[in-house]
């Protein structure tokens, strides 16, 4: 609780002005009829509070520290379908926020005052959420451990002929069992060719031997998202050509998770990945030229279409912070996260490769790109999928980062995790 008061003085601190902080948490989401959508509260709101339940406000005053939670009016009613909700002197106990009145009383307290406009409290939270305290680390390793668990229990259950969805199953058992309620996104499990759609969701088809297996997959503690890909054979053994393009992701993910310090530039890390990337590629004969020429044309986004990195914390794809961080691409590529790293970001290190049908028989590409890809070479491979390998790490004030994420990622560690009994 005493981090959350910390995290609110911190807000108020920002925020001076002698105008009230007025945050809305989330509210139920009908589905049909009387069926809602599963409730998941706002970020912002759960940042400031940790609180999970539906239809709350939140009130500060930067001026005199105050601050009042209004909770939802619940009447019998609604107890005989919903059962217990707290009141406002057991949401004083257990919110530990000073005062607490029912949200139908708010007007009566924020009617005739000036509020934060909501672009600078939005640039403010940005601000504060974007680097994690201690406690959120804590939170963070926690969505890890148990994320990381249900990776491994999956590498451990994985067969040929089980279906997609029964890997989803034993992941998403895992999480449950565990007592984490909200998965972080979901949960992509995808065999053979599938591995090549990057958010690919059927999770439907079967698992046959001989391919590889991506599975991309966190669950959420209190609030706190974890992001995790591994990639690993159905069978339990990496055949040579698997070994080849999964040792250059590996490479790259780690020389990454070397370079990913305090004061570089998420933009340059990734032009950085896609130059790894292009010379493990090229050694295999399926790209050619000048590296530089590779990573500036595109030609190596056909293989990598997509970001190294993003931020993570609250929402999987984590906000950056707010105005004061804005920075310019300084590279010469389209990156979409463009951020200098501080210590206490968290951010995803996710490089891949993959064999897109729709990218390598493309007429346009395949004209732009015809002296740098060799694409007969790339169309032996449209079988395969492809290949991501992410882990959740924390920027430290010096050297390297704090990897979050303890799943096996080596080969000899990852066929070990497979092995049957
Ligand atoms: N799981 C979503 C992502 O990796 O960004
Ligand atoms: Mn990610
Ligand atoms: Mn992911």
């Amino acid at each position: 609780m005493r981090h959350y008061r910390r995290l609110r003085a911190a807000l108020a601190r920002k925020l001076t002005a002698n105008a009230l902080i007025h945050l809305e948490g989330g509210k139920p989401l009908p589905r049909n009829s009387d069926v809602d959508y599963v409730f998941r509260q706002n970020s912002d709101f759960l940042y400031l509070t940790g609180i999970e339940e539906p239809g709350c406000h939140l009130v500060l005053d930067p001026r005199t520290g105050k601050e009042i939670l209004f909770v939802p009016r619940i009447d019998s009613h609604h107890r005989v379908w919903q059962g217990h909700v707290p009141g406002p002197a057991e949401a004083r106990r257990s919110f530990g926020v000073g005062k607490v009145m029912y949200a139908d009383e708010l007007q009566k307290v924020v009617g005739r005052r000036k509020l934060v406009a909501k672009a600078k409290l939005r640039d403010a939270l940005d601000d504060l959420r974007a680097c994690k305290t201690r406690p959120e680390l804590d939170l963070m390793r926690q969505a890890n451990r148990i994320s990381g668990a249900a990776h491994r229990a999956v590498m451990a259950a994985t067969r040929a002929g089980m279906k997609e969805y029964q890997v989803q199953a034993v992941f998403e058992a895992a999480c449950l069992n565990a007592g984490l309620k909200h998965l972080a996104y979901p949960t992509i499990v995808a065999a053979g060719a599938n591995g090549a759609v990057l958010h690919y969701h059927r999770n439907d088809a079967a698992l046959r031997s001989g391919d590889l297996l991506l599975i991309d997959a966190g669950a959420e503690y209190r609030g706190y998202a974890a992001d995790i890909t591994r990639t690993f054979p159905v069978n339990g053994r990496f055949t040579r050509r698997q070994k080849d393009i999964y040792s250059i992701v590996l490479e790259t993910q780690k020389s990454c998770i070397e370079r990913a310090r305090r004061g570089v530039v998420s933009a340059d890390l990734h032009v950085h990945s896609m130059r790894v990337i292009a010379e493990g590629l090229k050694s295999l004969g399926l790209l050619r030229g000048e590296i530089d020429g590779l990573v500036e044309s595109g030609a190596v986004r056909l293989f990598y279409p997509h970001g190294l990195t993003h931020m993570l914390g609250l929402d999987v794809h984590d906000t950056a912070g707010g105005k004061r961080r804005k920075m310019k691409n300084p590279t010469k590529v389209p990156v979409r996260f463009v951020a200098r790293l501080e210590p206490g970001f968290v951010i995803t290190m996710e490089p891949g490769i993959y064999f897109i049908e729709a990218l390598l028989k493309d007429p346009q590409l395949r004209r732009r790109h015809k002296s740098s890809v060799d694409f007969s070479k790339a169309e032996a491979f449209l079988d395969f999928g492809g290949v991501r390998i992410e882990d959740d790490v924390v920027i430290a004030a010096d050297g390297p980062p704090l990897n979050l994420t303890d799943v096996p990622k080596e080969i000899a560690d990852v066929e070990a995790a497979c092995a049957r009994c």
